[in-house]
């Protein structure tokens, strides 16, 4: 008797273990575009080489950001030369979809 109550206790703790709602992850799209910036953007954006605008920097996003997020996205997919620099088209990675790079942009816009 003993051991079925520990056992039916056991299945009970386990069946409460699986139920325990996993940490809280960023949604789905911007994580995407979190990888495709750390693997591809970064190397500009995140210390402002070769003129890119510095990732979480609202000053130098500023003129920028008031532009038509289509705006963005079609440079970025597009390459640009502005004002400061060149961004190579797709971040000098043709294989990536345009998708993915969309999310890097959001990705960038959401730390400002
Ligand atoms: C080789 C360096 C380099 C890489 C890699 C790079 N960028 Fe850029 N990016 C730049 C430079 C330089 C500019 C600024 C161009 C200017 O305004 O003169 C820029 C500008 C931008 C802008 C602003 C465009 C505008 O209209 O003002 C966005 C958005 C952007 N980059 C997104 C990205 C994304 C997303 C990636 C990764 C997929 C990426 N960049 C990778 C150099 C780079």
């Amino acid at each position: 008797m003993r051991s079925a109550i520990a056992l039916l206790l056991s299945v009970m703790l386990a069946g409460c273990d699986a139920g325990t709602p996993p940490p809280p992850a960023p949604p789905p799209a911007l994580a995407t575009g979190e990888n495709v910036y750390r693997q591809t953007c970064q190397a500009c954006h995140g210390m402002g080489v070769a003129g890119a605008p510095r990732l979480g920097d609202r000053e130098q996003w500023a003129a920028r950001i008031e532009q038509d997020r289509e705006v963005l996205y079609r440079r970025t997919i597009e390459g640009f030369t502005g004002t400061t620099g060149t961004m190579p088209p797709r971040g000098g990675r043709p294989d990536l979809s345009d998708e993915r790079v969309k999310a890097a942009v959001d990705y960038m816009l959401s730390k400002l």
